[in-house]
């Protein structure tokens, strides 16, 4: 397939990742317990991922990916020099906020967390791969959770800014694109796994998730302002978990329901970017009968301090409906929930493949907001097999990039301005709903399993040279 120089000149291609998912080293040189290192494998983590902990200790029988994950606190240099060999422009990590500070709230941040990171950014900049960075990717310390139930609580707007300022004014020369909450709109689905948040016996579950999204739009309006102030030529941006909502067929009711759907996600961007709550969410915190308090300053500080650009992930469409009988056949695969669309495939794991999905989103998403677009997430998810001579021949990997790189220069050609594509997982890394490792998105593969066995040693796949060829070819070459 080849295109006609659709991508801009300085397109920031490259991959993305999250500290919980590949660090490991959980708790060394300092690094406190976290929401994401209670999360085990297995038929517990789904329960636990919704909020549903009552101890919030890592229990001695359950395997925790996250403790070791692909070990790359001590091997990011030889990762990043294959990221560099693939000829990625720009790369996406999360700092852990626990290893800044440990407990969320101690008096100095932690000397050696913040080197660490320090480190990693020389290493990326030495490669010339620009680093683009996420201040939260799902991580609350623990000891932020046990004693506030994390973003319920006003304390965190404060102890969060403390932190953004801590890492703005310590890489403010060597990183220009930040991102405040990666897929804010998470926390309404998986409270725990996206926010830290224990959903008690009894609480009113929609009156402490609101509560605490006020919090974190508030706490991302401060980053921003403080990012602007501290680091005036970079970039801040926010996070969705995008995907549009198809209605099922063109009744109304469906129509409405899919618009609501989406909204359900829009919210948190409305807010973010243009600067306010939007009617549909104030109609619906009446509705139902939530009282989601606020401070008098918390408006201002809202429309003064708007996001540069969309950052969002694109892994799926979802399709909804208002039909009993059609909603018996609603995937349990993607953490969103969608009725099975007849008109798309769908992976391994149940998620839609709909390339043409991410086309409407990107459009979608464009005709909202009018800000950059940055497309940080995107990949399939699949199990690899190693050939017998060695070999790991991923195409139905290349195939749905292929695809979906395809949508996305089509996009850029309606109009939509976006900035750069970092593929999800370049290396294979711990999965995100289910723990597992199997779920592979890499163009490298990491030896290990599920259970925690392997030596941990990387191979490049199939999908390596073709990625190394789309980047040299700025996206011509697909
Ligand atoms: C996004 C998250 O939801 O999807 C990532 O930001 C996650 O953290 C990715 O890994 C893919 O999901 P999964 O469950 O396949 O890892």
């Amino acid at each position: 397939m080849t295109n006609n120089k659709r991508f801009p000149e300085g397109f920031l291609w490259g991959g993305a990742i999250a500290a919980n998912q590949v660090e490991g080293a959980y708790l060394e040189d300092g690094k406190g317990l976290t929401n994401v290192d209670l999360l085990p494998t297995g038929e517990k983590r789904r329960g636990i991922m919704e909020g549903h902990i009552t101890d919030l200790k890592p229990n001695p029988e359950d395997f925790y990916p996250s403790h070791e994950a692909i070990d790359f606190y001590h091997n990011y240099k030889e990762d990043i020099a294959l990221f560099a060999e693939m000829g990625f422009k720009s790369f996406r990590l999360s700092i852990s906020w626990a290893r800044i500070f440990p407990n969320g709230d101690d008096a100095a941040p932690n000397e050696a967390g913040l080197q660490f990171y320090d480190d990693l950014f020389d290493e990326l900049r030495k490669h010339n791969i620009e680093p683009v960075v996420t201040i939260a990717h799902f991580d609350v310390p623990v000891s932020l959770i046990e004693r506030y139930n994390s973003w319920e609580s006003r304390k965190l707007v404060d102890l969060f800014e403390k932190y953004s300022i801590t890492i703005f004014e310590r890489y403010k020369d060597k990183v220009k694109y930040w991102m405040t909450f990666n897929e804010i709109n998470m926390l309404l689905h998986l409270p725990f796994m996206g926010a830290g948040i224990v959903l008690k016996e009894g609480a009113n579950r929609d009156q402490v998730l609101y509560q605490a999204a006020h919090h974190q739009l508030v706490a991302s309006a401060k980053a921003v302002k403080a990012c602007h102030e501290i680091i005036p030529d970079a970039q801040i941006g926010c996070m969705l978990a995008a995907g549009m909502f198809y209605p099922y067929t063109s009744n109304p009711d469906d129509v409405f329901k899919a618009m609501e759907k989406d909204r359900e996600s829009f919210f948190f961007i409305d807010v973010q970017s243009r600067g306010e709550y939007p009617g549909y969410a104030k109609r619906f915190f009446k509705d139902h009968n939530l009282n989601i308090k606020m401070e008098p300053e918390d408006e201002q500080i809202l429309k003064d301090n708007t996001v540069d650009y969309i950052g969002f992930s694109y892994y799926s469409s979802r399709t909804t409906s208002t039909d009993p009988e059609v909603l018996k056949n609603a995937t349990s695969g993607n953490v969103f929930g969608s009725v099975s669309n007849p008109y798309v495939s769908k992976s391994e794991w149940g998620w839609t493949i709909d390339p043409k999905g991410f086309r409407i989103t990107a459009n979608q998403l464009y005709d909202r907001y009018q800000k950059p677009l940055f497309v940080v997430e995107n990949g399939l998810g699949a199990k690899d097999e190693i050939n017998a001579d060695g070999t790991i021949t991923d195409d139905y990997r290349i195939d749905y990039l292929k695809k979906h790189l395809n949508e996305m220069g089509e996009a850029i050609e309606d109009g939509v301005d976006i900035i750069g594509y970092t593929s999800w997982g370049p290396i294979d890394i711990v999965s995100a709903s289910t723990g597992e490792m199997k779920k592979r998105y890499g163009y490298i593969y990491v030896d290990r399993d599920n259970e925690g066995n392997g030596t941990l040693s990387r191979k490049k796949k199939k999908s390596f040279d073709w990625y190394k060829n789309v980047i040299a070819t700025n996206g011509e070459e697909l």
